[in-house]
């Protein structure tokens, strides 16, 4: 059985984090509001109290009963969870006199501790609270002080609970991982055994206990996760999967014919579907962002139902979601809230298909698929792929969509792309494209004077999507670049480079 921990997630920006980090332990973990009932302490083998916006001394903080958790689990409070578990055993917890917020170092450590070994006394931490212990309670004892912060981390006698004041999955925090060790591992004896190896042999086992014989099928996206639940799917029920790849006419060039022989390469059972023609005249004069979304979102799921209904006895539709999609977080209210990103199940799942879902990604986070889809065997080229979007070039054309605005944006998309990969920026570029913006700009080639497209390059810096930031191309690839779109695709006289980040901008220009 794959040993777990449990992160009580208090609202706090870093949860995520702290399972990023405990899983790059080789450890499994989940994250659950702190007042949800869908899961079991008993479950766990350790458990992480996170931190919160709230004060413990406000009435909305969080004040959960661990009753079943402290002294009986081993138990880590951080940040807010350290606060929570001095203030209501009687210590007492106050608004801190200095803002604390950023880089401190520890200036005393009781290095007898099992939690400090390995780090040094001066070893940085971060920071980041406005409220601070004061007083501890008698039966909690002091490990850890920085400059401002005397109860910087605890101890409670006879127990295996600790707490601190910092924040160790936060990388400033130089030895915040070796901290989180020392716990997990060292403290709650937790097995070092999650791996991706490990992750497949249990996920193909799932699989085949779940699906048994039955038929499932696949929408293939060309994109990592798509990719790698349809090989997972594939090594534990071979032929009984049905992937299915449809050419919306929207991806990049040739993408649509390059990575279908890509997948039958890998011997998945996929059938491509080229609906190019459908798509591009549902979208005929339609220029509302949100509507032309619709329309693809439409569009697919048309297609996907009658090449699904072609195949016989299909019971389970397989979708390669994937953890921060589905975890539940405690929301600025207080109460568990899901954040699923809704633009990002192009279509989702049909109603009328009533089919049982299959999701062997949901757990795990995007650069854990990638390390899952490297020891599937998966070529690290599509693996390093840039992300992009369902719609595809449907939000890249700003405007109404025609088969010649498509060709152009696909033409200038190869450029840039290619020139990336070339130059060896590509891999470090979280993603890039090409705009087709609805607008004509004079320009004059030999004696003539042209009137033609102006396409906007963008290049981004991110870990999520959720923010981004321009990325600061060699002036000299850019203007490569630009000669090379201008002098070569036909109906484009201007190119620009996109230097807003997101926020305020966002990613996409719809
Ligand atoms: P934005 O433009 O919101 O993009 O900053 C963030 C990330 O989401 C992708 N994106 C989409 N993906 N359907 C998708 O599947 C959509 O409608 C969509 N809109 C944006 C975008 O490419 C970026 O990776």
């Amino acid at each position: 059985m794959q040993q777990k921990v449990l992160i009580l997630d208090f609202g706090s920006q870093f949860t995520q984090l702290i399972a990023r980090r405990v899983r790059e332990l080789n450890i499994y973990c989940e994250i659950h509001p702190y007042n949800s009932e869908k899961f079991s302490v008993d479950d766990y083998k350790a458990v992480i109290l996170s931190g919160s916006p709230h004060s413990v001394r406000s009435e909305e903080a969080p004040q959960p009963d661990l009753s079943k958790i402290k002294g009986l689990k081993p138990l880590l409070g951080v940040c807010y969870g350290a606060q929570y578990l001095a203030h209501f055993y009687g210590g007492e917890v106050g608004a801190s006199k200095t803002r604390e917020y950023g880089r401190a170092n520890l200036s005393f450590v009781d290095h007898s501790n099992e939690l400090f070994e390995g780090i040094e006394k001066d070893s940085q931490v971060w920071m980041s609270h406005s409220d601070t212990i004061l007083h501890l309670p008698d039966t909690y004892k002091r490990i850890a002080s920085t400059h401002d912060v005397e109860n910087a981390a605890y101890k409670i006698e006879g127990e295996d609970t600790y707490a601190i004041q910092f924040h160790p999955e936060v990388y400033h925090s130089t030895d915040g991982l070796t901290l989180l060790e020392n716990f997990l591992v060292k403290i709650a004896d937790v097995a070092q055994t999650w791996t991706p190896d490990s992750f497949v042999d249990s996920t193909v086992d799932a699989i085949k206990a779940k699906v048994g014989n039955d038929k499932v099928v696949l929408g293939l996206s060309g994109g990592v996760d798509s990719t790698v639940a349809a090989v997972l799917l594939d090594k534990a029920i071979g032929k009984n999967l049905h992937c299915i790849f449809v050419n919306n006419g929207l991806l990049r060039k040739n993408e649509f014919q390059n990575v279908l022989n890509q997948y039958e390469g890998m011997g998945l059972n996929v059938k491509g579907v080229d609906a190019s023609a459908r798509f591009l005249e549902a979208l005929k004069g339609e220029s509302d962002p949100e509507k032309k979304r619709k329309i693809i979102g439409r569009c697919f799921i048309e297609v996907f139902d009658e090449e699904s209904h072609l195949l016989t006895d299909v019971k389970w539709l397989a979708q390669g979601t994937i953890y921060p999609d589905v975890i539940e977080s405690v929301s600025a209210t207080g109460g568990p809230s899901a954040t699923i990103k809704s633009h990002h199940n192009v279509g989702g799942l049909p109603d009328f298909m009533k089919l049982k879902i299959v999701e062997p990604l949901r757990m795990i986070f995007k650069d854990e698929v990638r390390r899952v889809g490297k020891s599937l065997g998966i070529d690290p080229e599509l693996l390093g792929r840039h992300p992009f979007p369902g719609p595809g070039m449907g939000i890249r054309i700003l405007g109404d969509i025609t088969a010649e605005k498509v060709r152009i944006l696909q033409e200038v998309d190869a450029v840039f792309i290619d020139g990336l990969k070339a130059w060896g920026l590509y891999d470090g570029v979280w993603q890039a494209g090409a705009m087709l913006l609805p607008v004509n700009s004079v320009g004059v080639m030999g004696d003539e004077r042209t009137y033609e497209k102006v396409v906007a390059l963008r290049a981004v810096e991110s870990t999520d999507g959720m923010t981004a930031d321009w990325v600061d191309l060699p002036y000299k690839f850019l203007q490569e670049t630009s000669n090379k779109i201008i002098n070569n695709v036909k109906g484009v006289n201007r190119v620009v480079y996109d230097i807003s980040s997101k926020p305020p901008a966002t990613i996409e220009w719809e």
